[in-house]
């Protein structure tokens, strides 16, 4: 078992093992922290949402909580207006390319996107960044689930599931920067694809992406 240490994040000490990642002992500790992206159990984080910013003492720029590992006597702050500045932007970013009408969401009221929103203060709304105008097809072919990529955030929950923990591979990420999406291979519809409907990454989507045809809205 790795080394007791001791850290302190906001003013509060607390005890971590040698390794654990910041993030983690962060909010084990109840110390939130946004973030979309980071699976516990994965060794190398893909820290893509940019949204777990955090500085640490001795540091000149901020790092992403979900990627660093604690280090005996660190001295991190969650909270300054750089970061609050880079959380923003980064929400802000990912609400231009994201599907706003919460009510007809599947997911209101129990949406990450909604958590980071009210945890820092920040409106559900593009007030900065022009939208994204991109048309997606619904892919509703799955029995019990359905697919609207336009309220998906990119954060890899679901090909984490499929991959890891369902062990079937049917989904992943294609295409780079503004163009990428989670799709199957040669973008069929999940019915046609390798897909077990296992629903898996319809529990782990942190949004109204993936979810069941019963809890979607008129
Ligand atoms: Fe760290 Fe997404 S949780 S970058």
């Amino acid at each position: 078992m790795s080394e007791e240490i001791t850290i302190t994040i906001d003013d509060q000490n607390i005890k971590a093992r040698r390794g654990e990642k910041l993030l983690w002992v962060a909010l084990d500790n109840d110390i939130y922290i946004p973030h979309l992206c980071a699976i516990k159990e994965e060794g190398r984080p893909n820290a893509s949402c940019r949204l777990c910013f955090v500085e640490i003492e001795g540091l000149e720029r901020p790092v992403t909580a979900c990627t660093r590992k604690v280090e005996e006597g660190m001295v991190v702050n969650t909270r300054s207006p750089r970061i609050d500045r880079l959380v923003k932007t980064g929400f802000d970013l990912l609400l231009s390319d994201h599907n706003l009408n919460c009510r007809q969401c599947p997911a209101n009221r129990n949406c990450a996107l909604q958590v980071i929103a009210k945890k820092r203060k920040l409106k559900l709304k593009r007030d900065r960044f022009k939208p994204v105008d991109r048309k997606f097809a619904l892919d509703d072919s799955p029995a019990e689930f359905a697919f609207d990529r336009s309220r998906c955030v990119l954060c890899g929950q679901c090909v984490w599931a499929d991959r890891v923990e369902a062990e079937v591979g049917a989904i992943g990420f294609t295409k780079r920067g503004i163009n990428r999406v989670v799709t199957t291979f040669n973008d069929l519809p999940l019915a046609d694809s390798i897909c077990t409907e296992c629903k898996l990454c319809v529990e782990a989507c942190p949004v109204g992406a993936l979810y069941y045809k019963e809890d979607k809205k008129a």
